[in-house]
């Protein structure tokens, strides 16, 4: 009964950060050990985050489950990132990313900063967050706790990661959270962004 429970309200925990069920398109070559379901961040989100991880030109970032791209995308058009980085595991969501770099009309400079590709981000290792500055996150929680020792150990202090709704867990509280209003065909929906700033001794 308390399984059922448990499990009934993390689909509604789930439903109401506006997730939903993977759509049939959803082709995957790989399923990862946690597979969270596609949802774009809404544009308003989209800008919270960045802003809230003060992106700056020539910033590195670095979208984990970058689905259509267009987190990357806005850090190098909006923000004038040096480099925006997305990795997703389903192929169809690269496709997704090569349509949103056409529709975006990108200077050829700006669509040279862009890089997706296809992995699963719960295999990234320390060594993949080198140069990173900032890392974004619309994941699980459970994804982000399992994330959190590799980016402590591979980013440099002063390197930023927000996440749109999910935290990490209470042993990491974020040092801030904002709340975002977005327009979705749910109507206005408020969105939670969290910022994490790495510290010199990584704790
Ligand atoms: C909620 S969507 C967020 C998409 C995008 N970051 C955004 O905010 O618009 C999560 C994305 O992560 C991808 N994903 C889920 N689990 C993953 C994993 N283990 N490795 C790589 N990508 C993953 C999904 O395919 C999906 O595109």
């Amino acid at each position: 009964m308390r399984t059922l429970f448990a499990a009934a309200l993390g689909l509604a925990v789930a439903l109401a950060a506006g997730f939903r069920p993977a759509a049939a398109d959803d082709t995957k070559k790989e399923k990862p050990e946690i597979e969270v379901v596609y949802v774009p961040t809404k544009p308003e989100v989209v800008k919270k985050m960045l802003v809230l991880a003060a992106v700056k030109e020539g910033d590195t970032v670095y979208d984990l489950g970058c689905g259509d791209g267009r987190i990357a995308i806005s850090a190098v058009k909006d923000f004038k990132a040096g480099r925006g980085l997305g990795i997703d595991y389903n192929p169809e969501r690269l496709k997704d990313c090569e349509k949103s770099v056409a529709d975006a009309k990108l200077s050829p400079e700006q669509q040279k900063k862009l890089t997706f590709k296809q992995g699963d981000v719960l295999k990234m290792k320390p060594e993949d967050f080198k140069d990173v500055d900032v890392v974004t996150l619309y994941l699980y929680q459970s994804v982000n706790v399992r994330l959190k020792p590799v980016l402590k150990e591979g980013l440099k202090p002063g390197a930023r990661v927000v996440s749109n709704t999910f935290s990490m867990g209470e042993d990491w509280p974020p040092e801030k959270t904002e709340r975002v209003k977005a327009k979705t065909d749910y109507g206005d929906t408020e969105y939670t962004v969290y910022l994490w700033t790495i510290k010199g001794d990584k704790k």
